[in-house]
């Protein structure tokens, strides 16, 4: 549906020169909702700009369903940029227009009649379920109902893919969800292809089948959501990753916590990341028929990404130092990750990762 060739932006300061995006290949398929994710400046949103040419590339290519777009212009350009729709963080609304004008108004060149007009802006406004507020005004609703709007009016033209720059950034986290659902039906229903940006991972973990994590310009790592979830390579993933689930603040609490400190002598923490039905209970309650360690659970997580169940726990074994170590390597045979939080003497087992405390 998508691909994007050697793309690089550069803009010219005149002191510098800022490199935005650096040769960026990507390819979305039909029916993706792929999410881009980075912290500010990373290039995410002049990076997706490229998709419908509101920014030209420097270098590179843009191929839209098979068609080289890269050098359309006027008419054609117009054409095309339909198929496209796009969305952003601050909705863009038309302040002393109706809601149903906000979405006729996106009608006007399409040469379309004013009774067909009509149909296509009801049949919208009830898609994205807003059908009592077509005489409303933008100030009168709330930033999930403006966003819908804005929804709405992107898919006008029946695009076949919709750009969403940070939808959901400026919405309190229940609306959030709420529009992802939405997104998500889009999706179903209309087969619609969506390139969702956002800072936040949880957004992913909502509704990507794939994504791309970019830093300064260049997409350091991308696959489809679960592989990435459950085995990501580059630390900012990782960190991306963390931060959604939550784990490292639960560590920093149980290290930092008086019945821990009392009780760690003699205990190894440890966390354990398994993915798929791989139960945990299962494999908790081995250690201690096989090894006789016993296993505390000080904290569990269970994100369900693309219906697939990624687990993380953190636990406490006690018992035996050889014992522990075997039951480690146990542990790690069964396709657990695992990762040495803190331990009073050197595990020194295949496969372990150690913690790195943030700070
Ligand atoms: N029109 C422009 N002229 C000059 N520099 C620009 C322009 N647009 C973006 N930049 C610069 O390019 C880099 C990437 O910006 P971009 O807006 O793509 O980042 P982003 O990942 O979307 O960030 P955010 O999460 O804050 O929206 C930044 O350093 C930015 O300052
Ligand atoms: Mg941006």
């Amino acid at each position: 549906m998508i691909e994007l060739k050697d793309i690089s932006v550069t803009f010219h300061q005149p002191d510098r020169q800022i490199n935005a995006v650096k040769d960026v290949n990507l390819t979305i398929d039909k029916g993706d909702i792929y999410g881009i994710v980075g912290f500010s400046g990373a290039g995410k949103s002049t990076l997706v700009r490229v998709i419908n040419l509101l920014q030209r590339p420097t270098s590179g290519e843009v191929i839209i369903k098979g068609e080289n777009i890269t050098n359309l212009k006027g008419k054609d350009l117009r054409r095309k940029r339909q198929s496209i729709g796009m969305i952003f963080q601050h909705f863009n609304l038309m302040a002393s227009r109706t809601i149903f004008d906000n979405v006729d108004f996106s009608l006007k060149y399409s040469g379309k009649s004013k009774q067909e007009r009509k149909e296509k802006v009801t049949e919208l406004l009830e898609l994205v379920g807003l059908s009592d507020k077509h005489d409303a005004y933008p100030s009168q609703l709330s930033g999930g109902q403006k966003q819908r709007v804005a929804i709405a009016r992107a898919l006008v033209n029946d695009p076949e893919i919709l750009l969403c720059d940070e939808a959901t950034s400026a919405l309190d986290p229940k609306t959030t969800l709420q529009i992802l659902s939405l997104l998500k039906e889009l999706n179903k229903r209309l087969n619609l292809t969506i390139v969702l940006i956002t800072h936040e991972m949880q957004v992913v973990k909502e509704i990507c089948n794939k994504v791309a994590v970019m830093e300064n310009g260049e997409i350091v790592e991308k696959g489809d959501s679960v592989t990435l979830f459950s085995q990501a390579e580059k630390e900012l993933t990782q960190t991306f990753i963390r931060t959604a689930s939550h784990i490292d603040q639960a560590l920093e609490t149980i290290l930092n916590s008086k019945s821990f400190i009392d009780s760690s002598n003699d205990v190894w923490l440890i966390e354990l990341s398994y993915i798929g039905s791989q139960t945990n209970e299962a494999l908790i309650s081995q250690l201690y028929s096989r090894f006789q360690v016993s296993a505390n659970i000080l904290y569990g997580n269970v994100e369900i990404i693309q219906d697939v169940p990624l687990g993380s726990l953190v636990v406490s074994l006690s018992g035996d130092i050889d014992k522990r170590q075997e039951a480690v390597a146990y542990l790690i045979a069964e396709g657990v990750k695992i990762t040495i939080v803190k331990a009073d003497e050197p595990v020194e087992v295949e496969g372990v990762n150690h913690y790195a405390r943030v700070n």
